[in-house]
């Protein structure tokens, strides 16, 4: 059996990190995954988490089972802090929520539900999105077709076109969104296109499925789902998809949930029996260390409090970062614009350069990022900013 495979090429985001893992250059700069860095280029665990971890470990006395929905504590919370507490599906009980390995077991928890209601059905995914989107939900068994999102010549968002393809769908059609921080390029709708997007659903039927994966990380934890709240308001029903591996720095220990909202506590509860049943065949039953640990600070006012500090430090660095990185790299290469790295949100922004330019910066100065030249901006610092912008303006 073995003998007939060939060996595949290198994750396109995941693949990049080992390379920098094995370059031995002491000026190495690593901007490929998106994980949030501090000053020193390390990724460090929260107080809080590292707080309910250590009351955790102390006061567990079993390790059996958690059940297929996963820690009901965690499933709770994770539906107010997206959704907030006084919102009407909760009021209404009309969500349910399941506890997935990350936020790609959340997706694909997600996709697998969707394909046990039509077989087959159209997924629209925006162009550019995240690179595994497309191969974790085709193999769930959706046919993945593509919207207009970005122009990456002028870094705006292709709203016009977008639209008319989004007006477009049908009841049979599910469209993909990005929560806030869109991934790769840091181009987030406004609220005005998530009222129009929420219209067309409401005139056409399709369902939309929102990837919320760096609640927080933008403008901060309400203004970051505020078209997904006002979606959720308006809509009878609406999928979500949720990762805790960045808001709570809790990468390695694979933490989402797969949100599905419907239209009343009966058929939410149906919709939440078809998700345990596909999280059943899929894992069985999910990773339990780490939704305990965000069960826990979401319910316990000083370590929520202490968690939601440090998350808004991270955002604020990480737009100040923003602020730093645009200066340096506009002076030293004066015939582009890259102001619009200043304004866009979150860890990512595709700064334009051609494939040949991010390899050459990766071979020659040991500098990564993702082949379409999205950067992780937390992977900018104090100390390789200068480097990393005369590095650029010198491929450039
Ligand atoms: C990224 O886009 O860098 C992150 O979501 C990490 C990943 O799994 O790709």
């Amino acid at each position: 059996m073995f003998e007939k495979f060939e060996k595949l090429p290198d994750d396109p985001i995941l693949g990049i990190l080992t390379s920098y893992r094995n370059d031995d250059n002491p000026k190495k700069i690593d901007l490929s995954v998106g994980v949030y860095k501090n000053e020193d280029g390390l990724t460090p665990i929260f107080d809080a988490v590292k707080k309910a971890e250590t009351k955790k470990l102390s006061e567990e006395t079993s390790k059996t089972y958690t059940s297929i929905e996963g820690d009901p504590v965690f499933c709770e919370f994770i539906q107010r802090l997206v959704l907030g507490d006084d919102h009407v599906v909760i009021k209404e009980k009309r969500s349910g929520a399941v506890s997935t390995p990350g936020g790609s077991g959340a997706l694909r928890v997600a996709g697998e539900v969707i394909n046990g209601w039509k077989p087959g059905a159209n997924l629209w995914v925006s162009t550019p999105s995240w690179p595994n989107h497309i191969p974790l939900l085709s193999t769930a068994g959706l046919t993945v077709k593509e919207y207009p999102y970005y122009d990456g010549i002028n870094h705006v968002i292709k709203t016009d076109e977008m639209l008319t393809q989004i007006s477009k769908l049908t009841k049979d059609d599910i469209l993909l969104l990005h929560a806030c921080c869109h991934n790769p390029s840091g181009a987030d709708l406004d609220f005005e296109t998530w009222k129009e997007i929420t219209t067309l659903a409401q005139k056409n039927g399709f369902t939309p499925f929102v990837d919320c994966a760096y609640q927080g990380l933008g403008l901060g934890l309400d203004a970051d789902v505020e078209g997904l709240r006002y979606m959720a308001s308006h809509l009878p029903e609406l999928i979500i998809a949720y990762s805790c591996s960045k808001n709570f720095g809790l990468y390695r220990e694979r933490v989402g949930s797969t949100i599905i909202i419907t239209e009343n506590p009966a058929t939410t509860d149906a919709a939440w029996t078809h998700m345990k049943s596909v999280a059943r065949r899929l894992y069985s039953v999910p990773p339990a260390h780490g939704a305990i640990i965000v069960g826990m600070i979401l319910g316990d006012k000083e370590l929520k409090n202490s968690w939601k500090a440090e998350l808004d430090q991270m955002q604020q660095n990480i737009n100040t970062l923003r602020g730093l990185f645009t200066e340096s790299i506009q002076t030293k290469s004066e015939n582009r614009d890259f102001n619009f790295v200043k304004s866009q949100r979150g860890m990512f922004s595709i700064l334009g350069l051609t494939v040949e330019q991010v390899i050459q910066l990766r071979e020659e100065f040991s500098i990564y990022m993702v082949n379409n030249s999205r950067i992780n901006i937390a992977g900018v610092s104090a100390t390789n900013i200068d480097y990393l912008a005369d590095s650029i303006a010198t491929v450039l």
